[in-house]
């Protein structure tokens, strides 16, 4: 049973030398030992230098935003999961929304990049979600576990070692949270399918994205199925992340 929370940020398409090194810089002095796994996934260029600032650090993870589904080879604009490694990665999230959204991505692509990352030995973040139309015409518990399925359908027992995210897309970036009742619900849902395929289900994190802030993140982790977040905006701000860290303690 993994019962440490992870509390990931997501930085997104945000960041530069300079303002990387001053978020970093607030982040290793202000987190000390928190309870919680902690982790940041800055843009794919950035990775060296952020690894660089936590070399000292056993505190803080780096992760990736994104994988490429292929091994290697002719894939321009591609970044591998083994090249991923070579730089420290720890965690990758795989089928954000945003991808879903604006690459098209597919489930099945997400699987594959899942593959990818669990081969290189990367924990892969599972993002899944509904959009407000879905949610709004009832498909939200299908839409979610459609996604997962896919997952689950390629990588087999290896299903354990992955990390899932629920993001509903209507909360994202948009300061309307999904309330710890509305999330709590889905998370079970989740919960429920990874009980059915594997007995490992427990140790699955299953984190909460989606205008998550220092201000509701402590209700939202109390949630039993809810075993972390997953920050986008709130983790640009140093204060406001640590706060979050320190909620899921
Ligand atoms: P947000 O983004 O916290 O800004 O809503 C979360 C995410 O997209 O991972």
């Amino acid at each position: 049973m993994n019962t440490k929370k992870l509390i990931a940020g997501n930085w997104k398409m945000n960041g530069c030398l300079a303002a990387n090194q001053t978020l970093m810089h607030e982040l290793l002095s202000g987190v000390g030992q928190p309870a919680c796994d902690v982790a940041v996934c800055p843009p794919a260029p950035y990775l060296a230098q952020v690894r660089q600032l936590l070399a000292a650090s056993r505190v803080i993870d780096l992760g990736a935003q994104d994988v490429s589904q292929h091994e290697g080879g002719a894939f321009t604009g591609d970044v591998s999961a083994t090249m991923l490694r070579d730089f420290g990665v720890r965690y990758c999230l795989c089928g954000h929304s945003e991808r879903r959204l604006h690459q098209g991505e597919t489930d099945v692509q997400v699987a594959l990049k899942v593959k990818r990352a669990l081969a290189a030995g990367i924990t892969p973040i599972v993002c899944v979600g509904e959009t407000l139309r879905e949610r709004e015409e009832g498909m939200t518990e299908f839409i979610v576990k459609r996604q997962l399925s896919a997952v689950i359908h390629l990588n087999g027992h290896c299903i354990s070692e992955i990390v899932v995210a629920y993001e509903p897309v209507w909360a994202i970036g948009t300061g309307q949270t999904a309330t710890p009742a509305q999330a709590q619900s889905v998370h079970a849902v989740l919960r429920a399918q990874l009980k059915a395929a594997t007995d490992q289900a427990g140790r699955i994190r299953i984190l909460y994205g989606g205008s998550m802030n220092a201000a509701n993140a402590a209700e939202l982790l109390a949630q039993p199925d809810i075993d972390g977040g997953l920050i986008g905006g709130a983790s640009l701000k140093a204060l406001d992340f640590l706060k979050i860290v320190a909620a899921a303690g």
